[in-house]
């Protein structure tokens, strides 16, 4: 956008308007080479996953690339390279350096393809230190250019990647350690606490736990960040239920905020930005470089299993009507897990065998009978794991969700007060085929902290803890689709939703929502969202981080220049 202003401007300037242009890029070239001063030479070209194929589709480093494609671990492990791919292009021009992938082996890229930055930065900083933000906030001041943070690459909605923009890299913050009698700074009573670097993920995390006998309650994919957007947005996962949200278990961030400080935010000091912290997003009130997360003695999980190999809508209705029937019951008791249209995973972590067992009937009755019946792959599991990473490392980890695709999500949180009738279980399980059939990607998730009431200290929709489901939804598109065709697939998603939408009050989850999610800011904050714009206002004046849909956002900014 900006360089089509220049380009205009320039066509019809004077001399004297060219020298001005052309002085102003001289002044940014400095900028950036003192900036790269300051972070000691850790400032780097952005580059796209795959632009080494079109340097040579047949390079070894292409074969390579094409090979892990869909590899989750190369694509975190490159600033250049996102989860969800559209995030890697400018959706709206069509700028990008995609391969197909349905096939990314075959066929090259078409030789008018070019590959182009699209979304992502042109630089980076590899973050090692607080001083590194804090040069990164001055040089945004000093030059006006955007930006942004980015940990894993995993946002659905294309918050850690912006055109034009320098991206912080969290990526390397890798120090992990655990203390059994960690205080807060400032706090007198001691916590177990797990102390992670912004760039610790999950499946670093889960490992750590096993070998330091403990529970850590997070997501269920191994890539994503503990500290970054799945921290600041809320965290749920298959514990969340009896166990808390992410925000519920954060007891210490140490972050620096715009103005170039690094702040310790607990309980006990900048309590307000702590809140913010707390629900009220990433890459909105500073950038984390640490935080530290209660530890909880080791979980016996009991586990259950239905499943079956071929999508088939009767079966699947059946199944949905056995969960939704129970759906409330299940959640007061405490279950986690996660479905689809042809599986069932329910973990507790408070029960014991046969109470597991009494509770689960109707599941198990259910899995006895598609076993009976013969139906292809058919099969009911009970099994008990010693800890979360063993179940972890057996049923979540390497294929929790599409990886190196263009996807467009939406999703719901659905309260108690659908599950209280006859009338109303019939009109959710309804509404989820219904969703089911425009997507057949949809996705229970028991994840809402159903059981757990957390102490009013967090900024989430306080939708959160009266939820018994967060529904989650896809559509997607190859790499060479048009504009429309994109914009044809988030309206699929969002028409898909609408049917839960329609019997639900509103309430989303930030990090897993429509891109274009209505009524954003009471979706994801309810009542909260006041307060959060204050403490926005406060900390960043200057609105020098900023993201889609996020608090205090700028709808305006070139920042968002790329979306639809
Ligand atoms: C495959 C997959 C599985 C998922 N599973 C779960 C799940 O089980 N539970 C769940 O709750 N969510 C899940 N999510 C959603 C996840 O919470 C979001 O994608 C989240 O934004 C990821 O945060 P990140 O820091 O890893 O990613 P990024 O995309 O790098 O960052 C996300 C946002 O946080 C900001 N940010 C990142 N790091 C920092 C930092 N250090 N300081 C300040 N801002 C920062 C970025 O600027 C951006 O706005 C999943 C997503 C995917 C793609
Ligand atoms: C994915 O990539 C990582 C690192 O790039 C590699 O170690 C791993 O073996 C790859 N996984 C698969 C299934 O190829
Ligand atoms: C990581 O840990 C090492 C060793 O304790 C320490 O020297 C270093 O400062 C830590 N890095 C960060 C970013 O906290
Ligand atoms: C793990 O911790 C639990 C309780 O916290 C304890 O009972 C158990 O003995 C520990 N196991 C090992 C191997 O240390
Ligand atoms: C789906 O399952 C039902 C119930 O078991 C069975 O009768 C039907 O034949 C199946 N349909 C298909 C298309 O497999
Ligand atoms: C629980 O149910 C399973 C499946 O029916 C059965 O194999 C197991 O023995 C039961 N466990 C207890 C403690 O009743
Ligand atoms: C639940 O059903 C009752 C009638 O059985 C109805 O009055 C109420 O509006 C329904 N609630 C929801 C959320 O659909
Ligand atoms: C898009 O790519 C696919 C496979 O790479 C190809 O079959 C299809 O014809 C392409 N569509 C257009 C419009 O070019």
């Amino acid at each position: 956008m900006l360089s089509f202003a220049l380009f205009t401007l320039c066509a019809l300037a004077q001399g004297s308007l060219a020298t001005e242009v052309a002085q102003l890029r001289l002044s940014e070239t400095d900028l950036l080479k003192e900036l790269s001063d300051r972070v000691e030479g850790r400032l780097y070209a952005g580059v796209p996953f795959a632009q080494p194929c079109w340097s040579n589709f047949k390079s070894s480093t292409c074969e390579s690339i094409k090979k892990n494609y869909l590899n989750e671990t190369s694509r975190f492990d490159t600033l250049g390279g996102y989860i969800n791919t559209q995030w890697e292009t400018c959706q709206a021009t069509g700028q990008q350096c995609l391969l197909d992938w349905e096939d990314p082996l075959n066929p090259a890229p078409p030789s008018s393809e070019t590959c182009q930055l699209g979304s992502i930065s042109d630089h980076y900083i590899d973050v090692r230190r607080a001083a590194d933000v804090a040069a990164a906030f001055d040089f945004s001041r000093k030059s006006g250019r955007p930006i942004i943070v980015k940990n894993t690459g995993h946002d659905y909605k294309g918050r850690s990647s912006a055109p034009g923009s320098v991206a912080l890299w969290t990526h390397n913050l890798k120090n992990i350690s655990y203390d059994a009698q960690f205080v807060p700074e400032g706090c007198v009573r001691p916590y177990p606490g797990v102390t992670m670097g912004a760039g610790i993920q999950w499946g670093d995390a889960y490992e750590f736990a096993e070998a330091h006998n403990i529970t850590l309650v997070g997501g269920l994919d191994k890539g994503v960040g503990t500290s970054g957007g799945w921290l600041m947005g809320g965290g749920h996962g298959a514990l969340t239920n009896t166990m808390g949200m992410g925000v519920d278990r954060v007891l210490q961030f140490k972050v620096v905020t715009p103005d170039g400080e690094l702040r310790v935010a607990n309980a006990c000091q900048n309590e307000d930005l702590f809140f913010a912290l707390r629900g009220g997003g990433g890459g909105t009130y500073g950038v984390v470089l640490e935080s530290t997360t209660l530890a909880s003695p080791p979980v016996t999980l009991q586990v259950y299993v239905v499943q079956w190999t071929n999508s088939n809508a009767t079966l699947t209705s059946g199944l949905w009507s056995v969960l939704v029937e129970n759906g409330l019951k299940w959640a007061e008791e405490g279950w986690g897990g996660f479905v689809d249209d042809k599986s069932a995973i329910y973990i507790s972590p408070n029960l014991d065998t046969v109470r597991a067992n009494a509770s689960m009937s109707p599941l198990i009755a259910f899995g006895e009978q598609v076993v009976k019946d013969g139906i292809e792959g058919a099969t009911l599991l009970v099994l008990q794991f010693p800890s979360w990473g063993t179940f972890f490392n057996t049923f979540a980890g390497d294929n929790s969700a599409a990886i190196g695709v263009n996807l467009a999500l939406a999703s719901r949180l659905i309260p108690k007060a659908n599950f209280r009738t006859a009338e109303n279980r019939s009109d959710l399980l309804l509404a989820l085929l219904k969703s089911h059939d425009l997507t057949p990607g949809l996705r229970f998730l028991m994840s809402p902290p159903t059981s757990y009431p957390g102490d009013g200290s967090t900024s989430v929709t306080p939708a959160w803890r009266d939820s018994v489901y967060h529904i989650t939804l896809i559509s997607t598109w190859n790499w060479n689709a048009t504009a429309v065709e994109k914009k044809a697939q988030y309206d699929l998603s969002s028409r898909a939703i609408s049917y839960l939408r329609a019997i639900t009050p509103d309430a989303a989850y930030s990090n897993e929502a429509d891109v274009y999610e209505p009524n954003h800011e009471v979706a994801f904050w309810g009542n909260n969202y006041e307060r959060l714009l204050q403490i926005k206002r406060k900390y960043d004046p200057e609105q020098l981080l900023d993201c889609w849909h996020c608090v205090g956002w700028n709808p305006n900014s070139r920042r968002f220049a790329c979306y639809l």
